[in-house]
């Protein structure tokens, strides 16, 4: 079973290391070759983002989504790194295009991978598959003490992202899972 403790002192001391996010990258990529150890640890059973360790230069966050549930564009203005350990993430990459988005590439992620995301990557996530994922996020920085943004609306417009909106939308996916 993973060690929270140990995941956490072994991800601050990834932070000292001279490519930060690639020194994450290995030790997520440690913890993810064992999902069924690092689901015992994190169960992923309600969707929901449970912060694990916040703090100024280190945010990290056990992130499950539903089967079917996605997210639309968003950014973090900070490097990221996503851990798979059950189910799956879909990926779909934008960059800017004056005030709206456009498309550019995407990354389908299954158990055991791992991604690294740069400071201005903007991305919506979908779950493909017919299982709970189970995500571990690491992030370089405080990402829920971050301002940044989301792309709603057709076309896409730029709006200050809402945190409360993601919890709720969690919410709602979990009571319709409960009343099926
Ligand atoms: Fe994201």
């Amino acid at each position: 079973m993973l060690d929270l403790d140990d995941f956490i002192a072994d991800c601050q001391a990834a932070l000292e290391e001279q490519q930060p996010l690639l020194a994450v990258k290995e030790v997520l990529e440690r913890a993810v070759a064992d999902p069924d150890g690092v689901a015992a640890a994190l169960p992923p059973t309600h969707s929901g983002i449970v912060p694990i360790h916040v703090a100024p230069d280190l945010t990290i966050l056990k992130v499950v989504w539903a089967p079917g549930l996605s997210f639309g564009p968003h950014d973090h203005r900070m490097w990221a790194a996503i851990g798979i350990y059950g189910g799956g993430e879909d990926n779909e990459f934008f960059r800017r295009d004056g005030c709206s988005l456009t498309a550019s590439g995407g990354r389908e992620l299954r158990t055991g991978d791992v991604c690294l995301l740069g400071d201005d990557v903007i991305h919506a996530v979908t779950n493909p598959t017919a299982q709970f994922t189970g995500a571990i996020h690491v992030y370089g920085g405080d990402l829920l003490g971050t301002p940044r943004s989301e792309w709603r609306g057709e076309p896409f417009a730029e709006e200050p992202y809402d945190v409360a909106r993601t919890l709720a939308y969690f919410e709602e996916a979990n009571a319709a899972l409960d009343t099926a």
